[in-house]
């Protein structure tokens, strides 16, 4: 068995979410990418190890600042405005953030700086002509090919792409071209998952351009040192939203300072449409700039409504602040991280969530605990039998399944499979039910056979508090109140948390339960849901 490290020797690990546009209040789409890194970030801590996880927002540029200009605003005042909406919704979602990268912030303009600086003395900035399509809503230009027969981008059908003629500042991507490909070889965990990392590798195969790293008619950004007609185009100042993020809030914001700690960054999880940025673009800036490269960039899957593309103009948008309203964040957690694998593209449908919360969470998790405390408190007066671990016969289904639960839902966690972590987990949870209608405890009891039940409750009590250990950094609302019920004082919310003591780590191996604990009284942790209709 794999045995936890010991949490005073601590791993660093840093992780992003994309800095998201402020263009409008949070949707699904971001809600997902910050719930699954709250899920790695928690995850990680769980393991003792040292975690930043980043997000933010990205409030530069033309779609930003037209956003403003149709609501009559200043850019900073809506950027303001939108960015309050996001730390609501993290902050309802239950998001354990450690900073919040705004790139409006004053510290991120000498940062911006200094790397152009750095990729300017490289030789890798010239200045050209820039011509052709550009989709404001992606902030990208896009080849014809690329576009749709009405002239919009597949991604935004409602908006043209508009041609574009203008002296930029070029950065020589086209240079990293046989680096990009050689750190694609060398590091197949660059990209993940493999799927993503195809598409890249046939994007670069077809030969690298040049890209635009400023506008001429766009305010809305911070201007080119020695240039100031120019502002940074928003991607080349948005991705270096992260390195300014790992800055202390008290330090002077130079790109030493802030590379001292954290970098390179473990892992940007990001969604599929912006791969090519990080991917490919990023890593080549870096490289200019002589700045070791972020360990992985993770694309997620596109989220769909009933089998449908999820827009305002389709008018199927789902909220989440509503769906968090409705049902509360542990239940809107599961269901996104068990029900999609990570990097596939995945359907919400209100049915099947509902469906899927109860089936698990109220009937096979929360009945399984309830009706398991109720048993404990009529055969054993809520005592805890006076049992550890090692008193169970190694060939007892329930301790063979927990033992070396813990292992493989290790991997799921560390390779992102958190659908089958949650399987994994759940599996046990099947196992215990199946074990309690078996062996009917009532009926032992009724013969006088005191140690076998409490074996028994044992046995699943102990099951259902690993099951709870392992599904906290999904469930931590849960994990509490079920922890809470056998008699511990733990909080999955305090951050850092895995690192407290040496006891928590043990709570990866099966048999913690405390012994001859009375427990407090037991009440149902998951009320199941009704389908709501709006
Ligand atoms: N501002 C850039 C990121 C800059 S990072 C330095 C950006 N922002 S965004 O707000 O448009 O996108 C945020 C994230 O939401 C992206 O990861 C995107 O893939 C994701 N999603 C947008 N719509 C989505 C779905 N329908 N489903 C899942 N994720 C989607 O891009």
């Amino acid at each position: 068995m794999t045995s936890f490290k010991n949490p005073s020797f601590k791993t660093k690990f840093a992780l992003t979410t994309p800095l998201y546009y402020v263009n409008d209040i949070p949707h699904i789409g971001s809600a997902y990418t910050t719930m699954v890194a709250d899920v790695i970030a928690r995850w990680q801590r769980l393991c003792g190890n040292s975690v930043l996880f980043i997000t933010g927002t990205d409030e530069h540029g033309q779609k930003i600042q037209r956003t403003a200009e149709s609501k009559g605003l200043e850019p900073q005042k809506h950027c303001d405005r939108i960015v309050s909406s996001f730390v609501e919704l993290w902050d309802k979602l239950n998001i354990q953030y450690d900073r919040f990268s705004r790139t409006t912030a004053p510290k991120h303009e000498g940062i911006v700086q200094e790397l152009f600086q750095r990729v300017w003395e490289k030789g890798d900035i010239y200045l050209a002509q820039q011509q052709g399509w550009y989709c404001v809503a992606c902030e990208e230009f896009k080849e014809k090919r690329e576009l749709l027969e009405d002239g919009s981008c597949p991604i935004h059908t409602n908006r043209q792409a508009e041609w574009r003629d203008e002296e930029n500042y070029f950065f020589r991507l086209s240079k990293y071209q046989q680096a990009l490909e050689t750190l694609y070889q060398e590091k197949p965990e660059f990209i993940q998952p493999a799927a993503r990392r195809n598409e890249v590798l046939n994007f670069v195969k077809q030969g690298l351009q040049d890209f635009s790293i400023s506008r001429l008619n766009v305010s809305w950004g911070f201007p080119i040192p020695n240039d100031p007609n120019h502002t940074f185009y928003v991607w080349f100042d948005a991705l270096l939203g992260y390195v300014t993020a790992l800055l202390e809030p008290e330090q002077e914001p130079t790109l030493e300072n802030a590379l001292a700690q954290w970098w390179p960054i473990n892992l940007h999880l990001i969604g599929k449409d912006i791969l090519r940025f990080h991917a490919v673009y990023w890593p080549a800036m870096l490289m200019s700039a002589d700045l070791p490269l972020p360990k992985q960039v993770f694309g997620h899957g596109f989220l769909t409504k009933d089998g449908h593309k999820m827009g305002k103009s389709l008018g199927n948008t789902l909220d989440p602040l509503e769906l968090l309203e409705k049902y509360g964040s542990d239940a809107v957690r599961y269901y996104f991280l068990k029900e999609i694998e990570l990097g596939k593209d995945g359907d919400f449908n209100e049915t099947r969530f509902v469906n899927i919360l109860n089936a698990d969470l109220a009937n096979d998790l929360g009945n399984l605990l309830n009706r398991t405390l109720g048993m404990l408190k009529k055969y054993s007066q809520s005592t805890l039998p006076p049992l550890t671990g090692s008193d169970i016969a190694e060939d007892n289904p329930l301790k063979q399944r927990g033992i070396g639960l813990s292992d493989r839902v290790k991997d799921f966690y560390n390779n992102y499979c958190f659908d089958r972590a949650c399987e994994e987990i759940l599996a046990l949870i099947r196992t215990c039910n199946k074990y309690i209608d078996e062996s009917a405890p009532w009926k032992l009891y009724q013969q006088g056979k005191q140690s076998e039940v409490e074996q028994i409750l044992y046995l699943v009590l102990e099951s259902v508090r690993l099951s709870a250990y392992l599904l906290s950094p999904i469930i931590p609302n849960l994990s509490n109140k079920i922890y809470q019920q056998l008699g511990f004082a733990l909080d999955f919310n305090q951050k850092n948390f895995g690192l407290k003591t040496e006891l928590q780590a043990n709570h990866f191996h099966w048999g913690k339960l405390p012994v001859n604990q009375n427990l407090p009284k037991a009440s149902p942790i998951f009320a199941k849901l009704e389908l709501c209709s709006n």
